[in-house]
């Protein structure tokens, strides 16, 4: 049995991963392939108690240093858990978000230096990186902007400033750039029909790919 993709979403807040993501998933199940949808941070019992103290925006003192280390004690449990078995298994795992959030949002966002990222990624993932990276891409106003019509309250990432997303696109795209071909840039800001035209494409060049 050859083992399975590992893709990944990617973007700012309010560019529409939940939406597309589920898009993705819908396609690649109907082209017959056994998906694992997940996310970061949480994906497991033990990932999603991470994440409530990480989104928790009564956690005022947190040290960026802190939530870098919770970011990789989560993604330790889930590749334990969930994306290392489920890859050797076959399946294609879809994750919202995945290290390249840590490389933007600790990184960019919050001025940690990417090399201590590195250090962190090749403990926990050992070479383990996703295969494709679909990076949602949007200006940060739009963005902000579908965030705030949300019912929910806004969590501890959600109540930073415009600057603090500006820096985490910046690094994304910087990311994209320096590592294309694993990374397409999808325009969010696009009307949903054209955003799955796009979508497609990709995805339908990963089917074709397994199938050759
Ligand atoms: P979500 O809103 O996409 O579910 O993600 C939760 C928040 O966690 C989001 O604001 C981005 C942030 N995050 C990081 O800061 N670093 C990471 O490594 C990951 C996976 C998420």
């Amino acid at each position: 049995m050859s083992r399975g993709l590992f893709i990944t979403v990617e973007g700012i807040e309010g560019v529409g991963k939940s939406t597309n993501l589920e898009y993705v998933n819908e396609s690649l199940v109907a082209a017959g392939i056994d998906v694992v949808v997940t996310r970061e941070p949480g994906g497991t019992d033990l990932g999603e108690k991470i994440r409530g103290l990480l989104l928790d925006h009564r956690n005022t003192t947190m040290a960026d240093d802190t939530e870098l280390l919770l970011m990789f004690a989560a993604r330790a449990q889930h590749l334990a858990e969930v994306i290392e078995p489920a890859l050797a298994q076959g399946q294609w795992v879809l994750c919202d978000r995945f290290t390249d959030a840590t490389y933007a949002y600790q990184g960019g966002g919050r001025g940690i230096a990417m090399g201590r990222i590195a250090e962190l990624e090749r403990w926990v993932q050992g070479d383990l990186r996703p295969d494709t990276t679909l990076l949602l891409d949007a200006p940060v106003e739009v963005g902000l902007a579908r965030a705030a019509g949300r019912p929910q309250e806004a969590d501890r990432f959600e109540r930073e400033k415009q600057g603090f997303f500006e820096k985490i696109r910046q690094a994304y795209l910087h990311m994209a750039a320096q590592q294309s071909p694993r990374y397409h840039i999808i325009d969010a800001s696009q009307p949903l029909d054209q955003v799955k035209v796009a979508l497609n494409e990709v995805i339908n060049q990963l089917v074709k790919s397994r199938l050759d």
